[in-house]
């Protein structure tokens, strides 16, 4: 199978971009699947849904992590990190990515560095999906995660101010294609869900007015099992399968493989 490169991406923060990014990885290892996870937030969060804060600041001060890779030239393979999970790897990140954006402005062709960093491990065959998680921002950084994507998620919180970024969102896309015209959108994951509240029907419905955006049929409600598995270090469909949010993830996940390998 040909290797699918997925960006999880919105410039809101909050918005449920890590969380997805480890818990679909989590429910595709689960499908069989094998993953390579790229952390590309100066936060360290989808390091930390995998490895402890030790080994995520021992990997983030190491010379092979994302900030590395894009700034260094350093070799991909041994960016890659096994995890304690048999078809999930990572690439983890660096609090040195906080200075990113100045370092790749001064690159030569800046908007393809991760798109050349990852072309071997993509050309290997190694993984079925490789999952970008992006920081909340819109620059070279997120440019250069966009340029090596197939797919874009956008996870998007069902709250007032979720949607007012999503244009946002879609003029940078279309700039993107600029550069690479494969790009698509898979679709736009609803989360943090609160059904107590009537809120997110509107922010639905709002979604679906747009007509011209794929919204996945499964939202990813609140659950507090979500906090206590990052406090654990592991993605909630590990950590507690049984909960409501790993069966909304595994649906996603389920989702996420019709839409790119039936088409
Ligand atoms: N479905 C959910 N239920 C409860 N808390 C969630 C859920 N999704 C995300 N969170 C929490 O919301 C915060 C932001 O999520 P995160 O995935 O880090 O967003 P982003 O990467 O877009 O900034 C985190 O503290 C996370 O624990
Ligand atoms: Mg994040």
């Amino acid at each position: 199978m040909k290797t699918t490169i997925i960006a999880f991406a919105n410039n809101k923060g909050g918005s449920g971009k890590s969380t997805g990014c480890s818990c679909v990885a989590a429910a595709l290892s689960k499908l069989n699947k094998r993953v390579l996870c790229v952390d590309g937030d100066m936060q360290l969060n989808l390091t930390l849904s995998f490895f402890n804060e030790e080994r995520a600041f021992e990997f983030a001060k190491s010379e092979f992590n994302t900030y590395t890779l894009l700034t260094k030239d350093a070799d991909s393979d041994k960016c890659v990190r096994k995890t304690e999970y048999e078809n999930i790897d990572l690439i983890p990140s660096s609090t040195l990515m906080s200075g990113v954006e100045y370092e790749l402005f001064a690159k030569w062709q800046r908007e393809t560095i991760l798109k050349r960093a990852l072309s071997k491990i993509k050309e290997s065959g190694k993984y079925d999906y490789i999952l970008l998680d992006a920081p909340p921002t819109l620059g070279c950084l997120v440019m250069n995660m966009l340029v090596c994507a197939d797919r874009l998620i956008i996870p998007l919180e069902a709250s007032p101010w979720g949607l007012f970024g999503l244009a946002n969102m879609f003029d940078f896309v279309e700039s993107v294609k600029g550069i690479n015209s494969e790009l698509s959108v898979l679709g736009v994951l609803v989360t943090k869900v609160d059904t107590r509240k009537n809120y997110f029907k509107q922010t639905l419905e709002q979604l679906n007015e747009l007509g011209n955006v794929h919204v996945f049929k499964e939202v990813i409600r609140q659950d507090s099992a979500i906090e206590w598995a990052q406090d654990n270090s592991k993605p909630v469909v590990f950590y507690k399968p049984s909960s409501r949010s790993s069966k909304e993830f595994e649906a996603v996940a389920q989702e996420i493989v019709s839409l790119c390998e039936n088409s």
